[in-house]
Formats: C-alpha cells, sequence, structure tokens
C-alpha cells in the first residue's frame, strides 16, 4: 500500500484525477468510478482538464461500483444518475461505454452476476476510484462482508443509511437494500486509488491501513492488493501511527517510480 497524506481535499484531489489522467491516456483504459461526496473534488478536477486541457475519455468505458435495489434508473439518487450528473455526462465518454448496475432488474442476484461479467468481458478495471464509509465500507460492503465476496445484494447497516439520509428528502426514502461489486470483485482491478477525507474517515481509514485484515473493517481487504494507493487529507489521516513513514517515503519517491 502507498500511503499519500496531502494537506487537504483540493489536494487529494489534484493527485487522483494525476493518476487516472495518466491511465487515460496510456491508452484505452477501464475505469471503476464511486459515488459519494469524496470523489467529487475528483470529477470536478477531470472536468476541468477535460474543458481547459483537453483531456479525452472518449477511448474509456467506466463502471460503477454500486447501486440501490429498487430506485429507478433515472430517480436523481440511483448511482447511475449521479455519475452522469457529476462526472460521465460532463466529459466525452462515448455512447454505452458508461455501465451501471440496474437497480430495478427483475432478478438481482442474476443482475450481479450479469454485472461481474460485463467487468470481466470489459478485461477488467484498470482503476478503481474508492470512498470508505464510516463503518469501513467500500463500494457497499458492509462489516462482515466475505472478503472473497463477488457482486451481490446487500443490507444497508443503519449507519449507512443514516450517514447517506442527507441525499434524501428523509432517511425513511434511503433503501434499505442495494446491489455492490464484492471486494473480491473491486480486488480484480489493477490499480484501487482509495480516498478519505475528514476527520469522521480517521478511524476507519487507520483501521483499513493499519489494523487486522479483518471483515470487521471491509477496506482492510485493500492490504492483500499488489497496488493500493491511499490518498488522505490531514483530518482523514489523524489516527495513522506512521504518518512521518508515510511522509518521508512520498517525499523521497524516485521520479522513475509509478503511483
Ligand atoms: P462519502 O461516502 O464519500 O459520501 O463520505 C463514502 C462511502 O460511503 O463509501
Amino acid at each position: 500500500m502507498e500511503i499519500i497524506v496531502l494537506p487537504d481535499a483540493d489536494a487529494v484531489a489534484n493527485a487522483a484525477a494525476g493518476i487516472i489522467q495518466a491511465r487515460v491516456e496510456r491508452g484505452p483504459a477501464v475505469l471503476g468510478l464511486a459515488t459519494g461526496s469524496t470523489p467529487l473534488g475528483t470529477y470536478r478536477e477531470l472536468i476541468r482538464r477535460h474543458r481547459e486541457e483537453g483531456l479525452s475519455f472518449a477511448d474509456a468505458q467506466a463502471f460503477t461500483l454500486d447501486e440501490y435495489l429498487g430506485l429507478p434508473a433515472d430517480h436523481p439518487e440511483s448511482y447511475r444518475s449521479v455519475i452522469r450528473r457529476e462526472f460521465t455526462d460532463s466529459v466525452d465518454f462515448a455512447d454505452g461505454a458508461v455501465r451501471s448496475i440496474d437497480g430495478q432488474a427483475e432478478d438481482p442476484e442474476q443482475e450481479a452476476l450479469r454485472y461481474d461479467a460485463e467487468i470481466a468481458a470489459a478485461g477488467g478495471v484498470d482503476v478503481q476510484l474508492l470512498g470508505i464509509g464510516t463503518d469501513g465500507h467500500i463500494g457497499f460492503n458492509e462489516p462482515m462482508s466475505s472478503l472473497a465476496s463477488r457482486t451481490r445484494i446487500k443490507t444497508l447497516t443503519e449507519q449507512t443509511r443514516r450517514d447517506n439520509a442527507r441525499f434524501f428528502p428523509s432517511i425513511d426514502e434511503v433503501p434499505h437494500h442495494v446491489i455492490t461489486q464484492g471486494l473480491g470483485t473491486i480486488r480484480e482491478a489493477r490499480h484501487l486509488l482509495l480516498l478519505g477525507l475528514g476527520e469522521p474517515k480517521a478511524l476507519a481509514i487507520a483501521a483499513a491501513v493499519e489494523g487486522p485484515i479483518a471483515a470487521n473493517c471491509p477496506a482492510s481487504a485493500l492490504q492483500l492488493h499488489p497496488h493500493t494507493t491511499v490518498l488522505v487529507d490531514a483530518a482523514a489521516a489523524s489516527r495513522l501511527e506512521h504518518t512521518e513513514y508515510y511522509q518521508y517515503t512520498h517525499a523521497q519517491k524516485p521520479a522513475w517510480q509509478r503511483y
């Protein structure tokens, strides 16, 4: 794991956008996109680079990470809608290049299998952007998710429903169930990019990065991945024990070493 502690959210967005840009410019890329507040700065920066610097996504494909079960695709809070509104509609992905899970599929279990197969058919994900829940979830893999899990239906914890209630008129409207890429699915992406912003994420980041690999903190599964970059602001890093070492490593990073 490479852990990069940056001063603030803008610096995190800038660094994440740089990593995604580098991959997109290397040739046809499959991006894994996350929703939630955390990646919004990264998306804004990528849109800016598209508009002002000619960064193009014309050869890229994208897969969203998860979806609420039961929300119509055109519901403003479906992750299919959110990712289009916040990012993909503002750049130049080709028609049909942004794929998401159908939260209203007649057979959700079949839909989950179909989605894993669709990712595999695209050649797998090159760079997977991830936020982290206050309970350590990635995607919607809540605590005690199998570290080998595939895309499937999950039940949200009440904490996650409360965390996400700000996007809905009331908590009663936050769905209880979701379809999410599994931890095993996520770990098949070639490069994982985990972002953490703000003090509320500090304990989850510390558990994910420095705690034991345990289903109790699903993000700790990333420790098993050979290429994970963790980008955190100072507040989200505030419970880490080895911040000085991470900063030293980053300051000494040779120019030839990739992200
Ligand atoms: P947030 O959510 O980015 O809105 O904090 C992250 C998550 O729940 O994965």
